[in-house]
Protein backbone atom coordinates (compact mmCIF):
# COMPACT_ATOMS: atom_id res chain seq x y z
CA UNK A 1 0.00 0.00 0.00
CA UNK A 2 1.02 3.58 -0.43
CA UNK A 3 -0.20 6.79 -0.45
CA UNK A 4 0.45 7.13 -4.20
CA UNK A 5 -3.78 7.53 -4.96
CA UNK A 6 -3.11 11.42 -3.85
CA UNK A 7 -1.53 11.56 -6.94
CA UNK A 8 -4.70 10.85 -8.98
CA UNK A 9 -6.44 13.99 -6.85
CA UNK A 10 -5.69 17.69 -7.04
CA UNK A 11 -5.58 18.23 -3.68
CA UNK A 12 -3.73 21.51 -2.33
CA UNK A 13 -2.93 21.03 0.98
CA UNK A 14 -1.53 17.98 3.21
CA UNK A 15 -0.35 18.07 6.21
CA UNK A 16 1.75 15.47 8.11
CA UNK A 17 0.37 14.91 11.87
CA UNK A 18 1.14 12.89 14.61
CA UNK A 19 3.29 12.58 18.02
CA UNK A 20 6.76 14.26 18.15
CA UNK A 21 9.79 12.50 16.42
CA UNK A 22 7.33 9.57 14.62
CA UNK A 23 8.32 10.65 11.17
CA UNK A 24 6.31 13.64 10.52
CA UNK A 25 9.19 16.26 8.66
CA UNK A 26 10.55 12.89 7.05
CA UNK A 27 7.45 11.68 4.87
CA UNK A 28 6.17 15.48 4.71
CA UNK A 29 9.34 15.78 2.73
CA UNK A 30 9.58 13.14 0.97
CA UNK A 31 5.80 13.64 -0.42
CA UNK A 32 7.11 17.44 -1.56
CA UNK A 33 10.18 15.79 -3.14
CA UNK A 34 7.29 13.79 -4.99
CA UNK A 35 4.94 16.16 -6.05
CA UNK A 36 7.30 18.56 -7.14
CA UNK A 37 9.26 16.21 -9.35
CA UNK A 38 5.95 15.46 -10.72
CA UNK A 39 5.81 18.91 -11.79
CA UNK A 40 3.77 20.47 -9.39
CA UNK A 41 5.12 23.88 -8.03
CA UNK A 42 5.49 22.94 -4.24
CA UNK A 43 6.08 24.78 -0.71
CA UNK A 44 7.24 22.85 2.19
CA UNK A 45 6.37 24.25 5.14
CA UNK A 46 7.10 24.08 8.66
CA UNK A 47 6.22 25.60 11.78
CA UNK A 48 7.98 23.86 14.00
CA UNK A 49 10.62 25.39 16.45
CA UNK A 50 13.30 22.75 15.53
CA UNK A 51 14.64 24.03 12.18
CA UNK A 52 13.95 20.33 10.57
CA UNK A 53 13.30 21.37 7.27
CA UNK A 54 17.30 23.09 6.69
CA UNK A 55 18.23 19.52 8.07
CA UNK A 56 16.40 17.27 5.68
CA UNK A 57 17.15 19.06 2.86
CA UNK A 58 21.10 19.73 4.16
CA UNK A 59 20.35 23.61 3.35
CA UNK A 60 19.60 26.54 4.93
CA UNK A 61 16.10 27.22 5.13
CA UNK A 62 14.50 30.35 6.36
CA UNK A 63 11.33 32.60 6.62
CA UNK A 64 11.51 33.23 3.05
CA UNK A 65 10.34 30.41 0.96
CA UNK A 66 13.51 29.15 -0.36
CA UNK A 67 14.23 27.20 -3.68
CA UNK A 68 15.45 23.67 -2.42
CA UNK A 69 18.87 22.49 -3.95
CA UNK A 70 18.75 20.60 -7.12
CA UNK A 71 14.80 19.85 -7.20
CA UNK A 72 12.67 21.57 -9.42
CA UNK A 73 9.24 23.30 -8.50
CA UNK A 74 10.14 22.55 -4.90
CA UNK A 75 10.43 25.64 -2.23
CA UNK A 76 10.62 25.39 1.42
CA UNK A 77 10.12 27.58 4.31
CA UNK A 78 10.71 27.39 7.75
CA UNK A 79 8.78 29.85 10.10
CA UNK A 80 9.71 29.63 13.82
CA UNK A 81 6.98 30.45 16.21
CA UNK A 82 8.57 33.69 17.31
CA UNK A 83 8.74 34.78 13.46
CA UNK A 84 5.08 33.53 13.46
CA UNK A 85 4.40 35.92 16.08
CA UNK A 86 5.54 38.59 14.79
CA UNK A 87 4.53 38.78 11.54
CA UNK A 88 0.75 38.22 13.35
CA UNK A 89 1.69 40.97 15.27
CA UNK A 90 2.40 42.90 12.12
CA UNK A 91 -0.91 41.72 10.30
CA UNK A 92 -3.47 41.79 13.04
CA UNK A 93 -2.30 44.04 15.66
CA UNK A 94 -3.53 47.46 14.82
CA UNK A 95 -7.02 46.21 14.35
CA UNK A 96 -6.85 44.30 17.62
CA UNK A 97 -5.65 46.87 19.10
CA UNK A 98 -8.17 49.37 17.71
CA UNK A 99 -11.24 47.26 19.02
CA UNK A 100 -9.53 46.51 22.25
CA UNK A 101 -8.49 50.20 23.21
CA UNK A 102 -12.03 51.34 22.77
CA UNK A 103 -13.15 49.33 25.42
CA UNK A 104 -9.89 49.58 27.89
CA UNK A 105 -7.19 51.84 28.63
CA UNK A 106 -4.10 49.76 28.01
CA UNK A 107 -1.10 49.90 26.65
CA UNK A 108 -0.79 49.11 22.75
CA UNK A 109 2.26 46.35 24.00
CA UNK A 110 0.11 44.93 27.02
CA UNK A 111 -2.87 44.70 24.57
CA UNK A 112 -1.02 42.63 21.71
CA UNK A 113 1.45 40.23 24.03
CA UNK A 114 -1.34 39.12 25.62
CA UNK A 115 -3.83 38.70 22.84
CA UNK A 116 -1.01 37.22 20.52
CA UNK A 117 -0.93 34.29 22.95
CA UNK A 118 -4.37 33.26 22.89
CA UNK A 119 -4.63 29.26 22.05
CA UNK A 120 -4.50 28.11 18.38
CA UNK A 121 -3.15 31.88 17.17
CA UNK A 122 -0.27 30.42 15.85
CA UNK A 123 -1.58 27.72 14.46
CA UNK A 124 -4.24 29.99 12.30
CA UNK A 125 -1.64 32.70 11.49
CA UNK A 126 -0.02 29.60 9.75
CA UNK A 127 -3.36 28.83 7.25
CA UNK A 128 -3.80 32.05 6.93
CA UNK A 129 -0.40 32.10 5.24
CA UNK A 130 -1.45 29.05 3.59
CA UNK A 131 -4.48 29.91 2.06
CA UNK A 132 -3.00 32.90 0.86
CA UNK A 133 -0.83 31.09 -1.02
CA UNK A 134 -3.05 28.36 -2.41
CA UNK A 135 -5.65 31.57 -3.40
CA UNK A 136 -3.08 33.71 -5.27
CA UNK A 137 -1.95 30.51 -7.33
CA UNK A 138 1.82 30.50 -6.55
CA UNK A 139 1.98 26.98 -5.58
CA UNK A 140 -0.17 24.02 -7.17
CA UNK A 141 0.38 22.18 -3.56
CA UNK A 142 1.30 22.96 -0.06
CA UNK A 143 2.75 19.92 2.43
CA UNK A 144 2.58 21.53 6.14
CA UNK A 145 4.65 19.98 8.60
CA UNK A 146 2.80 20.13 11.50
CA UNK A 147 3.91 20.71 14.78
CA UNK A 148 4.24 17.38 17.21
CA UNK A 149 1.66 18.73 19.78
CA UNK A 150 -1.08 17.50 16.48
CA UNK A 151 -3.75 20.43 18.16
CA UNK A 152 -3.51 21.99 14.73
CA UNK A 153 -7.71 21.70 14.85
CA UNK A 154 -8.41 23.71 17.82
CA UNK A 155 -8.00 26.77 15.77
CA UNK A 156 -11.80 25.27 14.69
CA UNK A 157 -12.72 26.86 18.21
CA UNK A 158 -10.11 29.92 17.99
CA UNK A 159 -13.54 32.70 18.17
CA UNK A 160 -14.64 30.66 21.54
CA UNK A 161 -10.80 30.02 22.82
CA UNK A 162 -10.01 33.10 22.19
CA UNK A 163 -12.94 34.89 24.72
CA UNK A 164 -11.73 32.50 27.22
CA UNK A 165 -8.60 33.40 26.97
CA UNK A 166 -9.83 37.10 27.52
CA UNK A 167 -11.48 35.88 30.34
CA UNK A 168 -8.35 34.43 32.12
CA UNK A 169 -7.04 38.26 32.23
CA UNK A 170 -9.32 40.01 34.73
CA UNK A 171 -8.60 43.54 34.18
CA UNK A 172 -9.42 42.89 30.04
CA UNK A 173 -12.53 40.81 31.29
CA UNK A 174 -14.29 43.15 33.47
CA UNK A 175 -14.01 45.83 31.72
CA UNK A 176 -14.83 43.54 28.32
CA UNK A 177 -17.73 42.27 30.20
CA UNK A 178 -18.78 45.87 31.56
CA UNK A 179 -18.52 47.52 28.27
CA UNK A 180 -20.14 44.50 26.33
CA UNK A 181 -23.39 45.41 28.37
CA UNK A 182 -23.22 49.37 27.37
CA UNK A 183 -22.91 49.79 24.07
CA UNK A 184 -21.91 47.41 21.24
CA UNK A 185 -18.91 48.02 20.69
CA UNK A 186 -15.57 47.03 17.68
CA UNK A 187 -14.58 44.50 19.86
CA UNK A 188 -17.47 42.45 18.83
CA UNK A 189 -17.03 43.10 14.97
CA UNK A 190 -13.47 41.99 15.69
CA UNK A 191 -14.83 38.94 17.47
CA UNK A 192 -17.00 38.16 13.99
CA UNK A 193 -14.15 39.09 12.05
CA UNK A 194 -12.37 36.23 13.79
CA UNK A 195 -15.21 33.81 13.51
CA UNK A 196 -15.37 34.66 9.73
CA UNK A 197 -11.78 34.34 9.58
CA UNK A 198 -12.18 30.76 11.66
CA UNK A 199 -14.99 30.01 9.37
CA UNK A 200 -13.19 30.29 6.19
CA UNK A 201 -10.43 28.00 7.22
CA UNK A 202 -12.90 25.37 8.19
CA UNK A 203 -14.47 25.23 4.69
CA UNK A 204 -11.32 25.27 3.05
CA UNK A 205 -10.42 22.06 5.19
CA UNK A 206 -13.60 20.50 5.01
CA UNK A 207 -13.36 20.32 1.65
CA UNK A 208 -11.78 17.47 1.09
CA UNK A 209 -10.87 18.55 -2.68
CA UNK A 210 -8.33 20.84 -0.85
CA UNK A 211 -6.80 18.85 1.75
CA UNK A 212 -5.55 15.77 2.92
CA UNK A 213 -4.53 14.77 6.52
CA UNK A 214 -2.09 12.04 7.20
CA UNK A 215 -1.36 10.51 10.33
CA UNK A 216 2.12 8.91 10.89
CA UNK A 217 2.64 7.08 13.79
CA UNK A 218 4.86 3.96 15.27
CA UNK A 219 3.76 0.64 16.18
CA UNK A 220 4.51 1.45 20.40
CA UNK A 221 1.46 1.67 22.66
CA UNK A 222 1.85 5.40 22.80
CA UNK A 223 1.83 5.59 18.82
CA UNK A 224 -0.89 4.09 18.60
CA UNK A 225 -2.76 5.96 21.76
CA UNK A 226 -1.97 9.31 20.24
CA UNK A 227 -3.40 8.00 16.88
CA UNK A 228 -6.67 6.87 18.16
CA UNK A 229 -6.59 10.51 19.58
CA UNK A 230 -5.92 12.52 16.70
CA UNK A 231 -8.25 10.10 14.72
CA UNK A 232 -11.46 11.27 17.43
CA UNK A 233 -10.28 14.67 16.93
CA UNK A 234 -10.44 14.60 13.59
CA UNK A 235 -13.59 12.59 13.30
CA UNK A 236 -15.12 15.39 16.16
CA UNK A 237 -14.57 18.22 13.44
CA UNK A 238 -16.02 15.82 10.44
CA UNK A 239 -12.73 15.40 8.81
CA UNK A 240 -12.16 11.70 8.03
CA UNK A 241 -8.43 10.70 7.99
CA UNK A 242 -7.81 8.08 4.63
CA UNK A 243 -3.98 7.71 5.00
CA UNK A 244 -2.31 5.72 7.97
CA UNK A 245 1.71 5.28 7.94
CA UNK A 246 3.26 3.05 10.62
CA UNK A 247 6.66 4.17 9.86
CA UNK A 248 9.78 2.13 11.85
CA UNK A 249 8.58 -1.10 11.14
CA UNK A 250 11.07 -3.58 11.18
CA UNK A 251 10.74 -5.86 8.30
CA UNK A 252 12.91 -8.80 8.11
CA UNK A 253 14.74 -8.94 11.45
CA UNK A 254 17.85 -10.95 11.45
CA UNK A 255 19.19 -10.98 15.04
CA UNK A 256 17.73 -11.39 18.40
CA UNK A 257 17.75 -7.76 19.15
CA UNK A 258 15.50 -6.95 15.88
CA UNK A 259 13.55 -10.08 16.90
CA UNK A 260 12.52 -9.29 20.03
CA UNK A 261 11.78 -5.39 18.75
CA UNK A 262 9.59 -6.87 15.57
CA UNK A 263 7.79 -8.95 18.28
CA UNK A 264 6.89 -5.84 20.27
CA UNK A 265 6.08 -4.16 17.45
CA UNK A 266 3.34 -6.94 15.69
CA UNK A 267 0.63 -6.72 18.07
CA UNK A 268 0.30 -3.13 17.45
CA UNK A 269 0.68 -3.22 13.94
CA UNK A 270 -2.23 -5.89 14.15
CA UNK A 271 -4.49 -3.46 16.48
CA UNK A 272 -3.63 -0.29 14.15
CA UNK A 273 -4.58 -2.63 10.78
CA UNK A 274 -7.75 -3.77 12.53
CA UNK A 275 -9.28 -0.76 13.57
CA UNK A 276 -7.90 1.45 10.73
CA UNK A 277 -7.96 -1.18 8.02
CA UNK A 278 -11.01 -1.20 7.23
CA UNK A 279 -11.41 2.95 6.67
CA UNK A 280 -7.83 3.74 5.85
CA UNK A 281 -4.89 3.11 3.33
CA UNK A 282 -2.19 1.99 5.28
CA UNK A 283 0.98 2.15 4.67
CA UNK A 284 3.87 0.43 6.66
CA UNK A 285 7.65 2.06 6.09
CA UNK A 286 10.55 -0.16 6.93
CA UNK A 287 13.21 1.51 9.48
CA UNK A 288 16.25 2.17 7.82
CA UNK A 289 19.34 1.34 8.99
CA UNK A 290 20.59 5.03 8.73
CA UNK A 291 18.81 8.07 8.91
CA UNK A 292 16.91 10.15 6.20
CA UNK A 293 18.68 12.79 5.38
CA UNK A 294 19.54 14.69 2.12
CA UNK A 295 17.41 14.43 -1.03
CA UNK A 296 18.75 11.39 -2.11
CA UNK A 297 17.32 9.02 0.90
CA UNK A 298 14.38 11.22 0.62
CA UNK A 299 13.94 9.90 -3.63
CA UNK A 300 14.73 6.11 -1.87
CA UNK A 301 11.84 6.69 0.47
CA UNK A 302 9.42 8.00 -2.21
CA UNK A 303 9.68 4.73 -3.55
CA UNK A 304 7.93 3.07 -0.58
CA UNK A 305 5.55 5.94 0.33
CA UNK A 306 4.68 5.98 -3.57
CA UNK A 307 5.16 2.65 -4.75
CA UNK A 308 3.47 3.06 -8.27
CA UNK A 309 3.87 1.88 -11.61
CA UNK A 310 5.81 5.31 -12.67
CA UNK A 311 8.12 5.58 -10.53
N1 LIG B 1 11.84 4.91 8.43
C1 LIG B 1 12.88 5.47 9.03
N2 LIG B 1 14.06 4.80 9.13
C2 LIG B 1 15.11 5.35 9.74
N3 LIG B 1 15.12 6.55 10.29
C3 LIG B 1 13.98 7.27 10.23
C4 LIG B 1 12.81 6.78 9.59
N4 LIG B 1 11.84 7.72 9.69
C5 LIG B 1 12.38 8.74 10.36
N5 LIG B 1 13.67 8.50 10.68
C6 LIG B 1 14.60 9.33 11.44
O1 LIG B 1 13.98 9.59 12.68
C7 LIG B 1 14.22 10.90 13.11
C8 LIG B 1 12.90 11.62 13.39
O2 LIG B 1 12.16 11.76 12.18
P1 LIG B 1 11.39 13.12 11.84
O3 LIG B 1 12.26 14.28 12.12
O4 LIG B 1 10.84 12.96 10.47
O5 LIG B 1 10.23 13.04 12.91
P2 LIG B 1 9.17 14.18 13.30
O6 LIG B 1 7.89 13.46 13.56
O7 LIG B 1 9.17 15.24 12.29
O8 LIG B 1 9.80 14.71 14.64
P3 LIG B 1 9.37 16.06 15.43
O9 LIG B 1 8.10 15.70 16.12
O10 LIG B 1 10.51 16.24 16.36
O11 LIG B 1 9.22 17.13 14.41
C9 LIG B 1 15.05 11.56 12.02
O12 LIG B 1 16.38 11.51 12.39
C10 LIG B 1 14.80 10.68 10.80
O13 LIG B 1 15.91 10.66 9.93
MG1 LIG C 1 9.47 17.31 12.51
Amino acid sequence: MSISALDHTNKRVLMFGGKGGVGKTTCSATAALHYASLGRRTLIISSDLTPSLSDIFEMEVGAVETPVNDVENLYALEISPDEVMRRWKEKFGPEVYEAASSLIDMEYDEVIDYVAIAPGIQEEFVLDYILERVRDGRYDLIVWDTAPAGDTLRLLDLPYKFLQHLRMAPKFYFEVRDTFQLKKVPFLELIDNWKALAREVTDFMRNPDNTEFILVTIPEALGVYQARRLVREFERYGLPIHYLIINNVIETPDCEFHRARAEMQAPYINLLTAEYGPSMEIIILPLFPHEVKGVERLRELRKVLFADEHL
